[in-house]
């Protein structure tokens, strides 16, 4: 009797202590799970960044160009900011006034450079073509492209200019701008130095913008049969970091080139799952161009050229005029 009993209390233990057991295994289990979903739903596909998400260099690996780009220039040096101008052969003197005030790094390391995108023009004169080449032998800063240049056409030259720059340099990063354009170099490497290293791409931002279906800008439903766009930046101006530039490069065979050059990088940024974000130092001044407006603490101004580049320039040197650069934005 006294021993039945004692087995049985002995029992009781054991199965107290399989039990706990269980419970122990269960319950790290459970928290395992747990873990596993919490970890896929914050870190999983909708937050991913665009370098994590796909493959963004096995491109490189063929030595064959994606878009029309001709030139097999390379960087000389790694840089910090790498400025690429969309200009055109004839644009001689924009180039030169822009390698004349903004545009070069006067320091005796060089900590960014300015290069200029060229396509081609159907009825280029021997007397161009020798001055193109001549100017290139002098700077060496003319990427060239062989498409034809045609207002419709932008969209070649973000494709050549994109593949160039991630192919052939290294930067942290990188911006596009068009040759009647201010840049207020300085300053915008000034706040670039407190600005996410990854995933950038930043400018004057159109949130949710319309398709417009009259004026300059209208676009058949053939083209594009949504009523918006994704969102972009003002194409006059605007920065991506370098993680960026390779990721949108392979999309080229998956986006065809669309006739606003802005838009299409908006296209393949959003394709990238990469989203732009506004900086307000962008300005693209709404008014008679003539005026030339100056604009304190501008990081990119559009429209200037000529005397108003030189005036906006010389206003831009004079520290008087700069705030304080406390924050980035
Ligand atoms: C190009 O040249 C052709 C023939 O030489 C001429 O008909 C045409 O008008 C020219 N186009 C331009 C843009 O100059
Ligand atoms: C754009 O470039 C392509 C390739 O060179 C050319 O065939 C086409 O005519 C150009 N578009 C315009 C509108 O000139």
């Amino acid at each position: 009797m006294f021993s039945v009993e004692q087995t049985h209390s002995s029992m009781q233990r054991l199965f107290k202590l399989k039990l706990r057991q269980l419970l122990i295994v269960g319950m790290v289990v459970t928290g395992l799970v747990s873990l596993a979903l919490f970890v896929k739903s914050n870190f999983g596909d909708t937050q991913q960044t665009a370098t994590q998400r796909q493959d963004c260099k096995s491109w490189k690996t063929t030595s064959q160009h994606k878009s029309t780009l001709i030139s097999k220039t390379a960087c000389v040096r790694n840089y910090f900011l790498l400025i690429v101008v969309s200009s055109a052969p004839a644009h001689f003197e924009r180039r030169n006034l822009i390698r004349q005030t903004w545009g070069t790094d006067r320091d005796v390391v060089a900590q960014w450079k300015t290069f200029f995108l060229l396509g081609q023009t159907r009825n280029q004169t021997q007397s161009e073509s020798s001055l193109l080449k001549k100017e290139n032998n002098i700077y060496g800063d003319i990427i060239r492209a062989d498409y034809y240049e045609h207002y419709w056409n932008q969209s070649l030259k973000i494709e050549m200019g994109f593949e160039w720059a991630a192919r052939y340099c290294t930067f942290s990063f990188l911006l596009k701008s068009d040759d009647d354009v201010f840049v207020n170099t300085k300053d915008l490497i000034h706040r670039l130095q407190r600005a996410p290293k990854k995933g950038l791409y930043m400018g004057k931002r159109h949130k949710n913008p319309e398709v417009r279906r009259y004026g300059k800008f209208r676009v058949s439903y053939d083209e594009f049969s949504g009523s918006t766009y994704p969102n972009f930046c003002s194409g006059a101006g605007f920065v991506l970091s370098y993680d960026v530039v390779e990721c949108l490069v392979p999309f080229f065979d998956v986006i065809n080139p669309f006739r606003l050059d802005d838009v299409y990088v908006g296209i393949l940024a959003n394709k990238a799952g990469v989203s732009p974000v506004h900086h307000s130092r962008f300005v693209y001044p709404d008014v008679n161009y003539e005026h030339c407006l100056f604009v304190p603490n501008t990081l990119v101004q559009h429209r200037a050229v000529g005397q108003c580049l030189t005036r906006l320039f010389e206003m831009h040197s004079k520290d008087l005029y700069s705030y304080n650069l406390g924050s980035y934005f």
